[in-house]
């Protein structure tokens, strides 16, 4: 396979042989794990084990593992242990795939709900689940996919829980960080973070962010409260 970009820079070709690999070590299977929430079929594989993202997408984005998401028993786990108010409070999945996470965390009674999703096909198929969902556990109906680079999203002004799944590498997660921090700072409200497998978990032991929770698989963060 030809790829023009690969000339552009040394570190993009480095990402690109290390998603070849990746993907070569864990093909798509023809038909993910699926996992009915609500009547909506969602595969716990975030979307390529329907191979509805193609190879060279896979490859030149930072998605190419076939990564999954969180089993609804310890989402509901993570979450039961945030000491909050869910109304005042917006959820926002970073790297939100095809939604089901959204879905989850629609049996909170959260303000709103947020995806954050940086492939279009993903992003399209989150939107369709979200409209066929039916459950009668909901108490949230504010959900929401963005099709937006993480990196670029503007955090809304407020109480917020983030849900990390593991949707960007180091550097993507440094910039996701600051622009939250900034974001602390320009209005000072509560957050946390629900960090689910943290492989970079030393870049959120920063002076803004605090240990609150943790466990085999996950650790909860909440912000220290920056004010001005
Ligand atoms: C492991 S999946 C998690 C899916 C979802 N959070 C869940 O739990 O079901 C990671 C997702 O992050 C998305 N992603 C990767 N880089 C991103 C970026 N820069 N901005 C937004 N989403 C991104 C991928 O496309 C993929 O859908």
């Amino acid at each position: 396979m030809r790829i023009q970009a690969a000339s552009r820079s040394p570190c993009r070709v480095g990402i690109y042989y290390c998603n070849a690999w990746v993907l070569l070590r864990n093909p798509p299977t023809p038909c993910g794990e699926e996992c009915a929430i609500g009547g909506v079929s969602v595969d716990r594989s975030s979307g390529f084990g329907r191979r509805c993202v193609s190879f060279r997408r896979r490859l030149t984005t930072s998605c190419a593992t076939r990564r999954r998401s969180a089993a609804p028993a310890v989402f509901r786990e993570m979450l039961s242990q945030l000491p909050i108010n869910f109304r005042a409070f917006t959820f926002i999945d970073i790297g939100s795939g095809k939604g089901r996470t959204l879905l989850m965390a629609s049996d909170f009674p959260f303000r709103r709900i947020i995806g954050v999703e940086l492939l279009a096909e993903l992003h399209q198929i989150a939107r369709e689940n979200i409209r066929r969902y039916k459950n009668e556990h909901q108490q949230s109906f504010a959900i929401e996919s963005q099709c937006v680079d993480a990196r670029e999203f503007e955090f809304p002004n407020d109480p917020l829980v983030l849900y990390f799944f593991n949707p960007l590498p180091q550097s993507g997660m440094k910039t996701v960080l600051s622009h939250l921090e900034q974001s602390l700072k320009a209005c000072p409200r509560d957050a946390y973070i629900v960090y689910h497998n943290p492989e970079h978990r030393s870049l959120l032991e920063s002076s803004f962010l605090r240990e609150f929770a943790s466990a085999h698989q996950y650790v909860i963060y909440r912000t220290v409260r920056i004010d001005g």
